[in-house]
């Protein structure tokens, strides 16, 4: 079975929370992509959808999905997205596709929270995938070098610009053995908009996807 295919499966596996009179929090990137594909089988049960990015707003959009405001619907009752890195305490790195700040107010605002990944997602501890840390531009330089004296390595995301207006640095050789402590942390630092670390506000359920099916954990 392809990567695709185990996307695909684990996003199928969360059809399933979607109750009747849904507000749905849609996340971003290409497992959340196949997701969007499955959502019209499911359309009738959905009240009203937020969504994580422009990205997936176009592509929902385009299957004819009417997309409502944080603001407008208040509470969301299940948001489902991908992740980066996973943990068993589903703990994830969130923010490869450089969503993590809606992303990771929409998982707040969000009564369950339901993460989709296949098994290549699952690790022992997080920071082997690059952490990434939304900034805001004037404090990037400086962001970067309280994140050195933290013993990272901070690479510029040279030419994205978030849907919020703001950069990336994605922080290397982090080995994330607290992922409370180090979410915390890493919060303190004025400039930082978002840090793609979920450990204070964890997936609730998630599902993974290998060659022989998906299979739900919960912390
Ligand atoms: C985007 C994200 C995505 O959930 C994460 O990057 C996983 O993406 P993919 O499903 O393409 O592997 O956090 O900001």
């Amino acid at each position: 079975m392809d990567a695709k295919e185990k996307k695909r499966n684990a996003a199928k596996a969360s059809l399933e929370f979607i109750e009747p009179g849904v507000v749905l929090g849609v996340g971003t990137g290409s497992t959340v992509n196949e997701l969007i594909d499955l959502l019209p089988t499911v359309a009738d049960r959905i009240d009203k959808l937020v969504s994580s990015s422009r990205e997936s707003t176009a592509l929902l959009e385009q299957k004819g999905f009417e997309i409502s405001t944080l603001n407008e619907v208040g509470d969301v009752d299940i948001y489902i997205d991908g992740a980066d890195e996973a943990t068993k305490r589903l703990h994830l790195i969130k923010g490869g596709g450089g969503a993590l700040t809606r992303e990771k107010v929409i998982a707040n605002a969000a009564r369950r929270f339901v993460c989709i990944v296949d098994e290549t997602k699952l690790v022992g501890m997080l920071g082997k995938f690059p952490l990434p840390i939304e900034v805001l531009p004037m404090a990037q330089a400086f962001v970067a070098r309280k994140l050195v004296k933290l013993r990272t390595q901070p690479i510029w995301r040279e030419g994205f610009v978030t849907d919020n207006g703001n950069h990336i640095l994605d922080v290397h050789d982090m080995h994330i053995n607290n992922p409370l402590e180090m979410e915390t942390r890493l919060n303190q630092i004025p400039g930082i908009i978002t840090v793609g670390l979920f450990a204070h506000r964890p997936a609730d359920i998630l599902l993974v996807a290998d060659d022989s099916g998906t299979r739900e954990m919960r912390a």
